[in-house]
């Protein structure tokens, strides 16, 4: 990984399709480049604070997001860092949180949405990790905006194929309300069930192997990221607790693999 630079890179964690591991994937990348070194800041744009809520904040009892959104505070004076009495966010990784009062930011009919007012960070952060909402609300469609590079990402469960057609309809809206499919920086596959040695089988191998067709292999070529996040308990259990894996289990595989995906992110961002 490169050192440090002046403007941070804004990745968005996106789908339409709701419980498909965005939040997951957000948290636990920003841990993971945080302790690899990066300055990360995680910006919940979700009125069901699912970011927030996972790095063990109650995000109803701060400023956040929705305040920054309707211009009553600056970004930087609504970051929570582990600072604050009672949080113990991931190392290098700060939060701005949602609240259910996010429902309140609503779009205006017939007026743009502006982008989210990342430039106010200046240069406190390495890279800012979006966790949205499953649908456009205005926050999202912000965050759409403002995004340098979208990861969508999609979990192999019966509904894959019609959730796979979503993500790819995100593409299209995305590009609708400005961020263009050139700003798509990869698939990423999460949850999936199988044994180290063999992988996915059944229904999650075929569709494995129907995203590699359809977005390239996995040895870095295609869209599809070579790093798969595996299906395990420790998530959820981790979830629960309010922490990240890199808290409650740093050795577990599926820490390994996130370090391994923040790895993999971060060429693709330096190639792109
Ligand atoms: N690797 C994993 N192993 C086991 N469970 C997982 C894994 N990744 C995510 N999950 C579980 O899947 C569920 C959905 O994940 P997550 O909340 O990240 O999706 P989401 O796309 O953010 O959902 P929403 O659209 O509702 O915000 C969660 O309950 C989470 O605990
Ligand atoms: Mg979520």
């Amino acid at each position: 990984m490169t050192s440090s630079q002046a403007a941070p890179r804004v990745l968005l964690f996106g789908n339409l399709k709701g419980g498909v591991g965005k939040t997951t994937h957000c948290v636990h990348v920003a841990a993971a480049l945080g302790r690899a070194g990066r300055r990360c800041l995680v910006w919940d744009l979700d009125a069901n604070q699912g970011a927030t809520q996972h790095l063990g904040i109650d995000g109803d009892l701060w400023q956040g997001t929705t305040e920054v959104l309707t211009g009553e505070a600056q970004p930087l004076d609504v970051v929570i860092t582990s600072d604050e009495d009672g949080c113990e966010l991931p190392e290098n990784v700060h939060l701005i949180p949602a609240s259910r009062r996010l429902e309140r930011v609503t779009l205006e009919a017939g007026r743009p949405v502006p982008a989210l007012p990342v430039a106010a960070l200046g240069d406190r952060y390495d890279t800012v990790l979006l966790d949205t909402a499953p649908n456009l609300t205005a926050p999202t469609t912000a965050g759409y905006r403002a995004a340098d590079a979208v990861i969508l990402t999609t979990f192999p469960d019966p509904l894959a194929l019609r959730a796979l057609a979503k993500a790819l309809d995100t593409l299209e809206i995305s590009s609708r309300v400005g961020t263009l499919p050139g700003r798509l920086l990869g698939v990423l596959l999460g949850n999936v069930p199988g044994s180290r040695r063999k992988g996915p089988t059944g229904l999650e191998g075929d569709l494995l192997r129907y995203l590699e067709s359809r977005l390239g292999g996995r040895k870095g070529e295609g869209l599809l990221f070579s790093t798969i996040v595996s299906r395990s308990i420790a998530v959820p259990r981790a979830q629960m607790a309010g922490r990240t894996l890199f808290q409650t289990d740093p050795k577990h595989r599926v820490t390994r693999q996130y370090r391994q995906l923040a790895a993999e992110i971060e060429q693709r961002l330096e190639a792109s």
